[in-house]
């Protein structure tokens, strides 16, 4: 084997690693983690069915925009134009692009290079595999449509938003439940996620010579990068919140329980 810590220059140890701590924790974790969620996100998405509770107007995010013909018409805020079919899902518009948002965000990057493809798994552990190219070559250098896929995903964390507007008003009008508390936190998750993006940080104060002369630009930027150091944190986090909300709506097309009224 050559390449890494196997080129010559190295030292000429034989031990696959020296650290003797449990760094295989934090990859194994994340494993089980994106597979879990991946699953339930899966099968939701086929699912098609309650994935909106009339009465109140709540539209899982899984399901939004609900453009397909085969959405109720009350969920489809936007029309209903896309095809209907079993494979395909009722949000066609938005979740391809998300996932690939997702798929070549920077951390998620790290998360899965290190624990699904070993590459490498940790600091100061070999990599699992003979050859290193990097994201130079097909297929890792499409990581580089994040910076696009940024803008579509911030249209859809609008729409997001506006699902949870109009969330306030169901079938009775006006009204506050527990599900507009849970779409709240939803969005605002969605929304740290999304601003603390690293194209988004490049996208506010990036090709600037002089912060001096930009001064709502730095600003900006400033308000960005204190977000960007907590972006791994978001990006788990509005995973769990988007799983939340989705299972909430879903118990309660379903009757499995009623929606806590505030008023
Ligand atoms: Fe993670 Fe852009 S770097 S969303």
């Amino acid at each position: 084997m050559t390449g890494g810590v196997h080129e010559p220059s190295r030292a000429d140890i034989s031990a696959k690693t020296l650290r003797k701590d449990r760094y295989w924790v934090a990859p194994a974790v994340t494993v089980i983690g994106l597979v879990a969620w991946l699953t339930y996100a899966t099968v939701r998405v086929f699912m098609q069915d309650y994935y909106y509770v009339d009465e109140f107007h709540y539209l899982t995010p899984f399901y939004s925009p609900c453009t397909s013909t085969g959405c109720i018409e009350e969920a489809a805020h936007f029309g209903r134009f896309t095809p209907n079919h079993a494979l395909i899902p009722f949000a066609m518009l938005s979740l391809p692009f998300l996932l690939v948002f997702r798929l070549t965000c920077y951390y998620y990057r790290k998360a899965y290079y290190r624990s699904f493809w070993m590459s490498p798994p940790a600091c100061a552990v070999p990599d699992g595999h003979k050859r290193y190219t990097g994201e130079t070559r097909f297929p890792l250098i499409l990581q580089n449509l994040h910076r696009y896929t940024f803008y579509i995903a911030t249209v859809i964390v609008l729409i997001n938003t506006w699902d949870f507007i109009l969330a306030f008003g169901g079938t009775e009008g006006f009204g506050v439940g527990l599900g507009n508390v849970v779409l709240l936190i939803n969005v605002i998750a969605l929304w740290a996620y999304t601003l603390s993006c690293h194209s988004c940080r490049h996208v506010t104060g990036g090709r600037l010579k002089h912060f001096s002369r930009n001064p709502i630009r730095y600003r900006w930027w400033t308000f960005v990068s204190k977000l960007n150091t907590r972006h791994m944190q978001y990006a788990w986090i509005s995973l769990g919140t988007l799983a939340l909300v989705d299972f909430y709506v879903m118990a309660v097309a379903a009757g499995w329980f009623d929606d806590l009224r505030f008023f």
